[in-house]
């Protein structure tokens, strides 16, 4: 129970790597909010965690800033304060550069890049007055080596990093951390659209040998979010079988 009685924000948190993570923070005493753009996946995914603890579900977009302001005041209004926010939301709009449509290179930091600062910027707010919080950013190892035909993807997750650097250095001095989380390849609906030969070229490449799992990077922002890792800020910490080293 290391997160009891913390309030976490998770966004994204319907299906995937966020449901994990609402999940695993639930059953480790936290109050959660899963916030997502699908209601019924938000009501499915509430009605299947609520034995675990305290869980909420809201339909919100992460770039939507009101939205995100109305989420993060009924938390502090019901459960006094806003101690973790996981910016977990993000999609891909994959194709080679060369034909890639402005409209998915502006979707895709919509979402991945603008939606985190967007909550960042909401949620410091509260945190600064509590003078504690903790805040990640779930980027990815794309962001840290490239990939063809994910230029969008990869420098929004880029730019979290960075983003997420920042706010540690803005917000150190308020007791406020902020770690970004890149993971490698996980078991997720995102990833189970690639085909088979794609999946095992990734294996290969992978000294750990398998696809990760939602709750091994659970794990990893469990461990980030609590009092155990609050000497740890601007780091950006892999979760990816080894596929990345630095
Ligand atoms: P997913 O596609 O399974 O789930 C993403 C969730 O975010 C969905 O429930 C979706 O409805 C929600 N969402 C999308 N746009 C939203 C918006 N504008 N506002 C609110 N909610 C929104 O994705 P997955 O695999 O669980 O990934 C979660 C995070 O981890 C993403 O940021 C992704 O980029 C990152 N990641 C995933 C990896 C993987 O292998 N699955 C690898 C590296 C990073």
């Amino acid at each position: 129970m290391i997160l009891k009685d913390k309030v976490a924000v998770i966004t994204g948190s319907a299906r995937g790597i966020g449901f994990g993570i609402a999940k695993l923070f639930a059953e480790n005493g936290a109050k959660v909010f899963v916030v997502d753009l699908d209601a019924d996946a938000v009501n499915k995914a509430v009605a299947s965690l609520k034995s675990f603890g305290t869980v909420i579900g809201v339909e919100a977009n992460v770039t939507d800033g009101e939205s995100m302001s109305k989420v993060f005041d009924s938390a502090k209004e019901n459960f006094g304060s806003v101690d973790i926010l996981i910016n977990n939301a993000g999609i891909t709009r994959d194709g080679l550069l060369l034909r890639m449509k402005e409209q998915d290179w502006d979707m895709v930091m919509d979402v991945n890049l603008k939606g985190a600062f967007v909550s960042t910027q909401r949620v410091s707010k509260i945190m600064m007055k509590q003078k504690s919080g903790v805040i990640i950013n779930l980027a990815s190892v794309i962001g840290l080596m490239g990939n063809a035909g994910q230029a969008n993807y990869a420098a929004s997750k880029g730019g979290l990093i960075a983003f997420s650097k920042s706010v540690a250095k803005e917000f150190g001095s308020r007791g406020i951390r902020c770690n970004a989380v890149a993971p490698g390849f996980i078991k997720t609906e995102m990833t189970e659209i690639l085909p088979e030969e794609v999946v095992k070229s990734y294996k290969s490449e992978i000294p750990l040998g398998e696809l990760g799992t939602v709750e091994d990077v659970a794990e990893l922002c469990l461990f980030l979010a609590s009092d155990k890792a609050k000497y740890i800020t601007g780091q950006t910490i892999n979760v990816d079988g080894g596929i990345v080293m630095r």
